[in-house]
């Protein structure tokens, strides 16, 4: 079976080889410092080993929560926000069914989130959706505090026990917490909830091979013992014994750091499937909250294409050159659609009679790197074979072991996140939080 695989080539002219070579030779210290756990935020290294540590045993305890989620439910609601959302989403709206949502005749539950914010309407509207629906909450929280999941998960867990019964909603809420802090962990042992624990040495952004992105993807039936053996695939291939030459994610770690170095501050994580969009968004909380510190850090953004070139596009090929693109490339799409011929040909689009859609997508593809390439911007590739749990599972660990190395490369602790605090303070200021007298205070002063 080939795994992904990482192509460089097209970012020589753009490094200076000083650059290259400083990162280079900087790469196995970064490599050591992982797994010797000699680095800053040593202890949050919990996600370095987990594919090939999760047992058989553990799988079948979540796909036994997921069968009754799924025999259960229509609909599953997975109330998070972060690292708590994006990696099930991200996974789940690359390999299920784009429209599934529409179908009547379903095989597993519609997977709708919430607590990702704080949009009144947006709850509103969930809370008349799920009237008189069979649903279920899976509520994921490792500090069990966070405002916006809470809220959403005091809401709908309310309008379950209205709906159903205190006693039969008990039956249909998950929560996935610490294993002994927070107001979640604290909820959920009184009312008997069924609990997952994620663990303390893994961060919420390195958490999507936790049962915080394996639940909710076993309930919407994907296969996450492909998942898994996929990530546990690339746990192997970008081991720190690997040598440098085979070793994909300390390759793309020197390169994107080599292109940082030589003045390239962005970077955009692109896509030629709209089904990744969600793993890009996945990527850049990943990469924006580990390496966004100390004032230094590749700004992480992306862009879907086709649909962008329509629109960033003209930024990307012409705008400041500032930027450096890597292109998430599936091969082989998983279904055919032929173009059909037309006696009339009035589109003009006879040319493609007879090609796969995929065909036309990849000429788009190949055109815009050449065209970016051309314009001044350097371009990485990953490419899948193709869209199924196996080559995400790679994909995913692939990014979070290039960003622990690519963290350290940079200077600065990437498994914290102490910027994401200060909106915080301020909120709970202005709410007037218990505790937060003083603070309220001096917010009143300031806005006086
Ligand atoms: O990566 C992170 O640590 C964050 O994005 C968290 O996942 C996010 O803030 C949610 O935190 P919690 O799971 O504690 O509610």
């Amino acid at each position: 079976m080939n795994d992904i695989k990482l192509t460089i080539d097209k970012a020589f002219g753009f490094v200076t080889p000083e650059a290259v070579a400083s990162c280079k030779k900087e790469v196995a210290e970064s490599l050591e410092k992982l797994h010797k756990g000699t680095g800053k935020g040593n202890d949050f290294l919990g996600w370095l080993h987990l594919p090939s540590s999760i047992t058989d045993e553990h799988l079948s305890d979540l796909e036994a929560t997921a069968k009754i989620l799924r025999e259960k439910c229509e609909v599953v609601v997975v109330v998070g926000i972060g690292g708590s959302y994006l990696g099930a989403r991200a996974v789940i709206d690359s390999l299920a069914n784009s429209f599934d949502w529409l179908q009547t005749e379903r095989k597993s539950p519609v997977i709708i989130y919430a607590g990702q914010n704080i949009g009144e309407d947006y709850l509103y509207e969930l809370q008349e959706l799920l009237k008189n629906k069979k649903f279920g909450i899976i509520s994921i929280s490792k500090s069990g505090t966070t405002t916006e999941p809470a809220l959403a998960f005091r809401l709908l867990k309310t309008q379950l026990e209205e709906q159903q019964g205190k006693e039969a909603a008990k039956e249909l809420i998950v929560c996935i917490t610490d294993k002994a802090r927070g107001a979640l962990r604290t909820l959920a042992t009184q009312e008997g909830y069924k609990t997952f624990v994620i663990e303390d040495n893994i961060g919420g952004r390195f958490s999507v091979l936790s049962p915080v992105g394996l639940l909710p993807i076993a309930t919407a039936g994907l296969d996450i013992r492909q998942l898994v053996a996929g990530a546990a695939r690339m746990e192997e291939v970008c081991s720190d014994t690997t040598p440098y030459e085979e070793n994909p994610a300390a390759q793309y770690a020197v390169i994107r750091n080599a292109l940082y170095r030589s003045g390239k501050k962005i970077e955009i994580l692109v896509n030629f499937q709209p089904k990744l969009h969600y793993v890009s968004e996945w990527w850049k909380q990943l990469y924006g909250e580990s390496e966004g510190k100390e004032h230094k850090g590749i700004f992480p953004a992306s862009v879907d294409f086709t649909t962008d070139l329509h629109s960033m596009g003209q930024w990307i090929q012409e705008g400041e050159r500032t930027i450096f693109e890597t292109v998430v490339s599936v091969k082989e799409a998983n279904h055919t659609v032929l173009f059909p011929s037309n006696e009339a040909n009035l589109d003009g689009l006879n040319f493609l009679a007879g090609k796969r859609v995929d065909d036309v997508n990849k000429m788009a593809e190949l055109g815009t790197m050449l065209a970016h390439v051309d314009g001044g911007v350097p371009n990485l590739k990953v490419e899948m074979p193709r869209l199924n749990e196996y080559y995400i599972g790679e994909l995913l660990y692939f990014f979070e072991k290039a960003c622990g190395i690519s963290g350290y490369l940079l200077g600065v602790n990437p498994f914290d996140q102490p910027g994401v605090e200060a909106y915080k303070k301020n909120m709970f200021a202005l709410l007037e939080k218990p505790g937060y007298e003083e603070a309220t205070k001096a917010i009143r002063e300031r806005l006086k």
